[in-house]
């Protein structure tokens, strides 16, 4: 085709995503040039083992673990796909002071260091785009870049960690521990050997870091997230839950209030069967968001994986490569180095109801102390399997529950804070 454009790729990392990429733009090349008009030549990769062997479909006389020889070439775009912190973000700073764009996967990079990375874009006259940075496949970037730009969003919420869905997903189908669905996660290579940063709820909490900056176009920090991850969740309250109607998930929620104050929260949630969030499972991920003119939308597919998450990089490859990356760059003023830092509302001042297991001797005498403590109860009732009493409670803030849970543990005389977790608030209140 005479009318195709070649385009000058800089791939920084050449991992799961690096080679999911180079598969797309070389392997599927054909096909994206006729429908594009754009074809990418990797002209150098980035790794940290230039001299290991690797199953790629381009010269391995290209590999480089040198960033300065990656800095060198002549490139249209980097395409930033390594991870971290450190390494990283040199990269990308030293390509958009040289005036090239980027296009990063990196969610830690840019909720930790979002604000210096957009100003090094626009004192260089070029852009960033990361779409692959939230959720793997799924488009939600691109929807509040633009599709929602007519909106004023008030709550993003969603299931942003695949690792975490499908350890929760495994745990309730197989009827296995935490600890044994981690291990078959590790094994099928959906979380990594040291799986803190997913399981521990940090993972999730740099997307959301990043999708409410967007969806509420504020300068939100990475660090003012609360956090509980899922270490601690057990097969038997998944079980109990299920036969109550919820399903549990990992969840990041983000609101915006009136005063403009914004909290920040991730923690495991029940979700009622009926919520289209409960129904998604394995390694899907998936968004929901609350606009004030389209009301609510959902975002639901491939929250990670080699190809899905490719496949969010290169629509941002053919952004750059067109020009829109840099006009929507330019133009919308959501990134939040143009954008006000907002008060933080404490996330202890959301309201919910709560799941609670408490057991002291047997069920029934842990139901008729339950019924002694001063909350309002929705449900209580007692479960012989686990010798406990499952209550649900009223909604109220979590700073008054979590006095409540101490009074509880107190009447009880437990020796640990009962078990909880928060049950997700209706529509209108998230
Ligand atoms: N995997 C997913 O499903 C997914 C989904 C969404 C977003 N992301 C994001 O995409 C990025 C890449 O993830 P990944 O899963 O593809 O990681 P990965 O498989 O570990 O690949 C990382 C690549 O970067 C190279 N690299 C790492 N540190 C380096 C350094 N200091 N200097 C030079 N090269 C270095 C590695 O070199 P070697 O090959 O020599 O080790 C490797 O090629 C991360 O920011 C991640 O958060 C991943």
């Amino acid at each position: 085709m005479s009318d195709v454009k070649t385009i000058r790729v800089a791939l920084a990392g050449c991992g799961t995503v690096g080679g999911g990429v180079a598969e797309i733009v070389i392997n599927r090349g054909e096909a994206l040039a006729h429908r594009t008009g754009l074809r990418f030549e990797i002209v150098k990769a980035l790794v940290s083992d230039a001299s290991k062997n690797r199953d790629v479909p381009f010269d391995s006389s290209l590999f480089t673990d040198d960033p300065n020889e990656l800095a060198a070439v002549d490139a249209d775009m980097v395409v930033e796909v390594m991870g971290g912190t450190d390494r990283a973000r040199e990269v990308v700073l030293a390509a958009l002071q040289r005036s090239v764009p980027v296009v990063t996967a990196n969610k830690a990079l840019l909720a930790h260091h979002g604000v210096e990375v957009y100003e090094a874009a626009r004192k260089g006259n070029t852009c960033i785009a990361f779409e692959a940075s939230c959720v793997g496949g799924l488009p939600i970037i691109g929807a509040l870049l633009r599709g929602l730009q007519a909106n004023c969003n008030t709550s993003i919420m969603g299931i942003f960690n695949s690792t975490c869905n499908y350890i929760l997903t495994e745990m309730l189908s197989g009827g296995a521990s935490y600890a044994d669905a981690l291990k078959s996660a590790q094994q099928a290579g959906y979380a990594e050997a040291d799986p803190t940063l997913d399981v521990g709820g940090g993972d999730t909490a740099h997307k959301l870091t990043i999708l409410a900056s967007l969806a509420f176009g504020l300068n939100l920090d990475g660090d003012n997230v609360a956090m509980e991850g899922i270490e601690s969740i057990e097969l038997t309250d998944l079980q109990t839950a299920q036969e109550l109607g919820y399903a549990c998930k990992l969840i990041g929620i983000g609101k915006r209030f009136d005063d403009g104050a914004v909290s920040l929260s991730v923690h495991p949630t029940l979700i009622p069967h009926g919520e289209t969030l409960a129904g998604m499972n394995g390694t899907s991920g998936a968004v929901v968001v609350q606009s004030d003119v389209v009301g609510e939308t959902f975002y639901a597919g491939a929250g990670a994986g080699s190809l899905p998450t490719a496949s969010a990089v290169v629509a941002d490859m053919i952004d750059v490569a067109t020009g829109a990356a840099q006009k929507t760059f330019e133009q919308i003023r959501v990134y939040n180095d143009r954008t006000a830092t907002p008060k933080h509302r404490d996330a202890n001042e959301r309201g919910y109801a709560y799941f609670v297991r408490a057991s002291a001797n047997d069920a029934a005498s842990s139901v008729d102390k339950l019924k002694g403590c001063d909350v309002e109860w929705k449900h209580l009732a007692p479960n012989s399997q686990n010798d406990s009493a499952i209550a649900i409670t009223a909604v109220m803030a979590e700073s008054r529950f979590k006095n409540k849970l101490a009074d509880i543990q107190e009447t009880l005389s437990l020796a640990e804070s009962p078990k909880f977790i928060r049950i997700l608030p209706q529509e209108t209140n998230r």
